[in-house]
């Protein structure tokens, strides 16, 4: 990742004083909240996949700093919206927005990030990038109204649950891979290789989230462990586990997750199945066959160093632990 970083990390730097400058308000709560969450140590994924795949199809203009912030500035917003809607109380090791400043300041300034992301868009002159950020953030906010419905529901199985974290996670991910070819105005097949490179890792990225919901440590992770079991969230470890789990297990996981607070004996015995069935070994099997599957589409790109970064970064989604 170190040499990830290292390619690209003039432009990241002139992505992060961007932000800044997007931030400026009359309205101070604005900065505050914003700068509190973009200095707070994301991994910045996004616009680094944007910036490598504008450098794979030999972009040279300059639009790509301000799209890749606009990336950055999409996903803090949905992190500001999600947060509330999970009632999450930590956000990389910190305590969430919603947490200091409240649900209606959260909201609020999530709703001021969308929009200023797209007057920045405007600004890029390309209807084409409009017309794909619109596309991604309509269909993001489908990906978590259809999650909400699904609270709960045992009913829902693997295809549903991938349906939803396509929507609500790996379209902004593949957006972000397609604005690079997009701006270099690639070939039709360079731009749709990069938008399903950015769907198979986006994918995996979410599942690998979901797994890392139920084992990762929280002081990698940043974020409360079991927090997806204790909102209802029916995610691919726990609806492996309930497949395979006998009438009694599948009962006693009703009732856990009908739970409004979920006590340290009720999240263990849900992680013993999970570990009986192997849940968290078949959710970062599904992910890894998906980061196989990304890489191959770069087949068409040269052999290069840029390539080689994105296939690193394609396999840092499933080796990571944060
Ligand atoms: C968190 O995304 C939300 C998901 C889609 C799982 P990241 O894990 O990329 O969050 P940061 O920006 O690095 O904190
Ligand atoms: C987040 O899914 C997807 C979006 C932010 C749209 P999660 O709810 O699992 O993300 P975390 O775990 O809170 O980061
Ligand atoms: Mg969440
Ligand atoms: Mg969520
Ligand atoms: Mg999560």
């Amino acid at each position: 990742m170190e040499r990830v970083s290292a390619l690209i990390q003039k432009d990241m730097q002139a992505v992060e004083a961007r932000f800044r400058k997007n931030l400026t308000s009359d309205v101070p709560l604005i900065g505050q909240v914003g700068e509190y969450l973009l200095s707070s140590g994301g991994k910045r994924i996004r616009p680094m996949l944007l910036l490598l795949a504008a450098k794979l199809c030999n972009y040279s203009g300059e639009h790509h700093i301000e799209l890749a912030g606009v990336i950055e500035f999409i996903h803090s917003a949905t992190l500001l919206h999600d947060d509330v809607v999970d009632g999450a109380e930590l956000r990389r090791g910190n305590r969430s927005a919603n947490a200091v400043w409240g649900n209606e300041a959260s909201v609020l300034v999530g709703d001021f990030l969308l929009a200023k992301s797209f007057s920045i868009m405007v600004g890029c002159n390309s209807i084409k990038v409009l017309q794909l950020l619109s596309d991604t953030t309509t269909q993001m906010a489908e990906g978590e109204i259809q999650q909400l419905l699904n609270t709960a529901d045992l009913g829902i199985d693997e295809n549903r649950y991938l349906d939803v974290i396509r929507d609500k996670t790996a379209i902004l991910i593949a957006a972000a891979c397609q604005v690079g070819a997009v701006l270099a105005e690639a070939s039709p097949q360079q731009e749709a290789a990069l938008r399903e490179f950015g769907l198979e890792i986006g994918t995996a990225f979410q599942l690998m989230d979901d797994a890392l919901d139920y084992v990762a440590d929280l002081k990698d992770f940043g974020k409360e462990r079991g927090h997806d079991l204790e909102e209802g969230k029916m995610t691919l470890p726990l609806i492996h586990t309930y497949s395979k789990a006998d009438k009694n297990e599948q009962h006693e996981i009703a009732q856990i997750i009908e739970l409004e607070e979920l006590s340290e004996v009720d999240l263990n015995r849900v992680c013993d199945l999970i570990e009986k069935y192997e849940g968290i070994k078949y959710t970062r099997l599904r992910a890894s066959e998906r980061i196989e599957r990304a890489k191959i589409q770069l087949d068409m790109f040269p052999d290069n160093e840029i390539r080689n970064a994105l296939c690193a970064l394609a396999d840092y989604v499933v080796a990571r632990n944060k």
